[in-house]
């Protein structure tokens, strides 16, 4: 099963992905992460995407379509993958088309988390990550057992760069220009499942796992 996540910032596609793979064992493919993990080891790539994302603002498209064509050629994506983050614009979004049509290949479902923008914001500056396997909780909507320390491998949490206040609201800004409009582009190949993501976290996966059926 192929699976695009789609929502604002902090609407829950990580958190949501993390329960997707371990239920449906789809590849997890995030735009995010992959920049974040360049920006770390300070590659060619991290050096191009960093101020873009210490801004709040896309990274240009060239880049983004050219890296994720390449991840979807690799073999293991053949169970099925699931993108967290991509596309993010209608060129994203039509050049995606072409990859998987030149793969013979097709999206599902397009899994698109609804969430308010005063919600968002709140979101994403009480969320923590675990440097070590990448885990997300939130202080206040799903603190770790031990504050700053993950449940499951130990390690310590921390904040990512572009979750401060005043760069949330740029994203939010950003996502409402450039990448709402998909919601239009995918109700229109009628693959599009709308989900309430204001409800708790397994509430909100309740409901796609009940969007996406059974199937694997
Ligand atoms: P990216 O990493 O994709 O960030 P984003 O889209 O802004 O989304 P987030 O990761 O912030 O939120 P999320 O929806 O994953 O929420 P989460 O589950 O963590 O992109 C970062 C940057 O990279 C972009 O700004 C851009 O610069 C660049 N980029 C990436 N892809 C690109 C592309 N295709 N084109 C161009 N540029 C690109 O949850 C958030 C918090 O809320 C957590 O603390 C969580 O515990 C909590 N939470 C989750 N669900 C719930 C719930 N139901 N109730 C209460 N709390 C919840
Ligand atoms: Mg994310």
């Amino acid at each position: 099963m192929n699976i695009i996540l789609l929502g604002p910032p902090g609407a829950g596609k990580g958190t949501q992905a993390e329960q997707i793979v371990e239920a449906y064992g789809t590849v997890h493919i995030s735009t995010g992460d992959i920049f974040r993990k360049n920006i770390k080891e300070n590659t060619e790539l991290g050096k191009k995407v960093k101020e873009y994302i210490d801004k709040g603002l896309l990274v240009p498209d060239e880049l983004v379509v050219e890296l994720v064509a390449d991840r979807l050629m690799q073999d293991d994506v053949k169970k099925g993958f699931m993108l967290d983050g991509f596309p993010r614009t209608i060129f994203q979004a039509e050049e995606l088309d072409k990859v998987l049509s030149k793969l013979g290949t097709k999206i599902d479902t397009v899994v698109n988390i609804e969430v308010n923008p005063d919600i968002l914001i709140e979101r994403a500056v009480g969320r923590r990550i675990c440097k070590g396997d990448g885990s997300t909780y939130h202080v206040k909507f799903n603190p770790p057992k031990k504050e700053g320390i993950c449940d499951t491998c130990g390690q310590a949490l921390y904040q990512r760069d572009d979750d401060k206040e005043e760069t949330v609201k740029n994203r939010i800004s950003v996502y409402t220009d450039q990448t709402k409009p998909l919601i239009d582009y995918y109700t229109k190949q009628n693959n599009i499942a709308n989900i309430n993501g204001e409800q708790n976290i397994d509430t909100v996966f309740e409901d796609i796992k009940a969007a996406l059926g059974s199937d694997k």
